[in-house]
């Protein structure tokens, strides 16, 4: 029996690239505690994500190297993750307890911004991740709905308790302003409002907040974005729309401000013929795609229109709660899976704007 040594099997492990982050796990000091008892061997695989899909692949492909190592016969790797916590930003107070303030935004109104929020959120929560989700918009507070809970926050000592709905923890502007009266935000009151939910709820240890934007570009958004010290945003947009300045302008506001648009999500993108499952483009292809490269940035996902995603926000469970293996959810978890890379790709680079090739993220993501 050869004996084993530790360079031969981190050798063999440094050829297991992260197809994310293109680099290999040993140089990413993903590879932790290796120990080599005979012909076993035993390492912790600790990545800067969640175990997603992607990543449980990332575990295996691990797994085959070192059993490809002469005298190993067996491997035993144990996924963890620890997902990096942004650094404070200036002139802005971080949230106790909370790693990454994620904004969801969009140009205009009612291009499923709070659908794309609520389930970007759970899928999150799915992968593992600590999770929270903040429903700031103003015009529209929807979540409540989305998520099925309605009743008015519990106070603990001078702090709101948020909701537990589908494995993450949610607040709303909605669960304060029941009924159906109509609330006139002024900008002070708004700042405040979002203040409070931000500091004055107990969100606990969590490593993603999801923060449900007011739509559009005004007085009202801008300030919130500076207000919230915000790691990076989403820019959700539907083929329509693609064509209109309004999702220049959103973007062009986070641009002033200074938080990097992790990605475009493009929602509404295509219907899958219920009858014959095929595709059908009906708003014309490649709008998203465009829109990204003309900004320089990637296509996070792209999310198909279906009865069963409206559906599911009407009914309080989430398309990736009540159907995760379909599609639709796919979907929204390859988005989930996008936005906890570029998270890390964030972490990695500093501030600074990430750009990853586009084909690394629409094409088969893993290739070792
Ligand atoms: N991909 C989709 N397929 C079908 N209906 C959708 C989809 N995305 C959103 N909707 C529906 O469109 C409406 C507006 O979506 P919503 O998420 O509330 O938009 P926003 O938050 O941008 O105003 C909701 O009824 C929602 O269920
Ligand atoms: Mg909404």
């Amino acid at each position: 029996m050869s004996i084993i040594n530790k360079e031969s099997v981190l050798k063999a492990l440094q050829g297991v690239k992260d197809p994310d982050l293109n680099r290999d796990i040993v140089s990413l000091n993903f590879v932790r505690d290796l120990v080599i008892e005979g012909s076993l061997v035993r390492l912790g695989l600790v990545l800067n994500t969640p175990i997603s899909p992607v990543r449980l692949k990332l575990g295996q492909a691990a797994k085959e190297a070192i059993l490809g190592v002469p005298g190993v016969e067996n491997a035993e790797i144990k996924l963890e993750s620890d997902i990096p916590k942004a650094g404070p930003a200036e002139g802005k107070q971080s949230v106790p307890g909370v790693s990454n303030i994620i904004a969801v935004s969009s140009g205009k109104g009612g291009v499923g911004k709070s659908t794309v929020a609520v389930n970007l959120a759970v899928s999150l929560a799915q992968f593992g991740a600590r999770v929270g989700l903040l429903d700031t918009d103003v015009y529209g507070p929807n979540v409540p709905i989305m998520v099925g809970v309605s009743e008015e926050p519990a106070v603990r000592g001078q702090k709101l308790l948020p909701h537990q709905a589908h494995g993450i923890k949610v607040m709303s502007l909605g669960f304060l302003n029941r009924g159906d009266k109509p609330v006139v935000w002024r900008g002070p009151m708004l700042h405040t409002a979002v203040r409070q939910f931000l500091y004055d709820v107990e969100w606990g240890e969590l490593d993603y907040l999801i923060v449900d934007m007011p739509p559009g570009t005004g007085d009202a958004q801008l300030s919130l974005a500076q207000l919230v010290p915000v790691q990076g945003a989403v820019l959700v947009t539907t083929p329509q729309e693609v064509a209109m300045g309004d999702v220049r302008k959103a973007y062009n506001m986070f641009e002033q401000v200074h938080i990097p648009v992790l990605g475009i999500v493009e929602n509404m993108s295509y219907f899958i013929c219920p009858n014959c499952s095929e595709r059908h483009a009906i708003f014309g292809q490649g709008g998203g795609e465009e829109l990204a490269k003309r900004f320089n940035n990637i296509l996070l996902g792209q999310v198909p229109i279906s009865i069963s995603i409206r559906e599911g926000g009407d009914t309080g469970i989430p398309i990736v709660v009540g159907a995760p293996d379909s599609p639709q959810a796919n979907a929204f978890k390859q988005i989930a899976e996008n936005v906890a890379t570029q998270i890390s790709v964030c972490a990695l680079k500093g501030r600074g704007l990430p750009i990853i090739d586009m084909s690394d993220v629409r094409g088969d993501r893993f290739a070792v």
